[in-house]
């Protein structure tokens, strides 16, 4: 049940890239049980040679909303016509178009869709994957698409950790009355969830065309009674306070940041939160106001990057093409967004077993058709990966 992995140069993601060359890597089970010098390696383990390439933790995409119904391919269109995001939102399309279809599907049609999605994802390097339910919004639609996370992690070798959205738009029901919402379908939603054991952390939008910090505070303080972690859409396309909320949850991850203040930024790097930049959304949306990377980086806030794969900001499955946008349209370097996919990522889902190279973590490995990491980054659209490792299982 052991194998030694030679011929590769390791990027261990420990301080930095924490590269290895001319490296080995010993997986027993499902672990790491060793890695470091090809000539330190341990002797007598079936061995398998990979020629020189470059390894790299599994990838982990810290931030998805796979299961859904439908695309918005005419909501593309017409913002290419000149409609704003959030005009479109207003005017009942956008996240409320695809909550129509999710609604009309069934646990196995969401299933059916989102697999490709999925498919894609593992194709490109991802081993751990974080799935948001949130185009349901009543309780019977929510369990349906965290169910439907569920069993996509049951059909596919990859860790799939499972996100409660209800608070992600108000339903045509509900307009006007967002804090019913909260109380009649949110928090209700959230707990049955719970009990059926669907949810690994709890995630709110935080904004002007969702929901404001008072809501949003309501739904995580209940959240937080049921020992769950939170995690939030802030300050995505307006400054409402999201993160300096997040950071008194103590919260896993506040995501987008476009709009970040210093007192948010402060905020979080005292509490620990992870920022998970989604480079992806700042593309589509044709943003302007990229996150405040620098300010980030010089307060030591730890920088997760994610796909945000959606079907309005964000129809993106690749790690490695976030990888690269978050470089080059935000500023982020090769060695913060790899550090973004792979050990950000674990901590921004509150996951210690994995995100590196190293003794005891999960034997979740990418091995890339690249020397050095800095080519994942540098190369746009690339099919660079050569053969994954989940669980460790080739
Ligand atoms: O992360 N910002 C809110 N939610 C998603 C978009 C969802 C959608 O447009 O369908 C996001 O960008
Ligand atoms: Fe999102």
């Amino acid at each position: 049940m052991a194998i030694l992995l030679t011929g590769i140069t390791a990027a261990t993601m420990t301080g930095g890239y924490g590269l290895i060359p001319d490296a080995a890597l010993l997986i027993e089970g499902d672990r790491i049980a060793w890695t470091g010098p090809r000539s330190d390696a341990p002797k007598g383990h079936e061995t398998l040679d990979f020629k020189g390439r470059l390894v790299t933790p599994g990838l982990i995409d810290a931030h998805t909303h796979i299961v859904f119904a439908g695309n918005r391919a005419a909501e593309f269109e017409r913002r290419l016509q000149g409609a704003s995001y959030e005009e479109i939102a207003r005017a009942g399309g956008g996240i409320l178009s695809t909550v129509t279809a999710t609604r009309a599907a069934t646990e196995d049609d969401l299933i059916a869709q989102a697999l490709p999605r999925l498919d894609a994802m593992i194709a490109q390097g991802t081993t751990t994957v974080e799935i948001k339910s949130g185009y349901g919004l009543t309780i019977a639609d929510e369990l349906k698409m965290l169910r439907a996370a569920r069993r996509l992690g049951q059909l596919r070798p990859v860790t799939v950790t499972a996100t409660h959205l209800a608070a992600h738009a108000i339903p045509p029901e509900y307009k006007g009355n967002p804090d019913a919402y909260i109380d009649d379908v949110a928090i209700p939603s959230l707990r049955a969830a719970h009990a059926e054991g669907l949810v690994d952390a709890v995630d709110a939008f935080c904004e002007t065309i969702a929901f404001t910090p008072a809501q949003v505070d309501r739904l995580f303080t209940a959240a937080r009674a049921l020992g769950l972690r939170v995690k939030l859409h802030a300050e995505q396309l307006s400054d409402l306070g999201g993160a300096q909320l997040a950071a008194r949850h103590a919260a896993l991850s506040a995501d987008h940041l476009e709009h970040l203040s210093p007192e948010g930024i402060a905020d979080m790097a005292r509490a620990g939160t992870v920022a998970t930049i989604l480079p992806g959304a700042y593309y589509t949306l044709r943003d302007t106001t990229p996150p405040p990377i620098a300010a980030l980086r010089a307060a030591g806030v730890p920088m997760a990057v994610a796909t945000d794969c959606n079907p309005g900001s964000s129809p993106m499955t690749s790690l490695p093409l976030a990888m690269n946008m978050a470089c080059t349209l935000l500023r982020m370097t090769p060695e913060e967004a790899l550090l973004g996919t792979t050990t950000h990522a674990a901590r921004a889902l509150g996951l210690t077993d994995r995100g590196t190279l190293a003794p005891g973590q999960r034997a979740d490995i990418a091995i890339w058709d690249a020397g050095h990491p800095a080519e994942l980054s540098y190369r746009i659209g690339a099919e660079a990966l050569h053969k994954s490792i989940i669980g460790g299982r080739l």
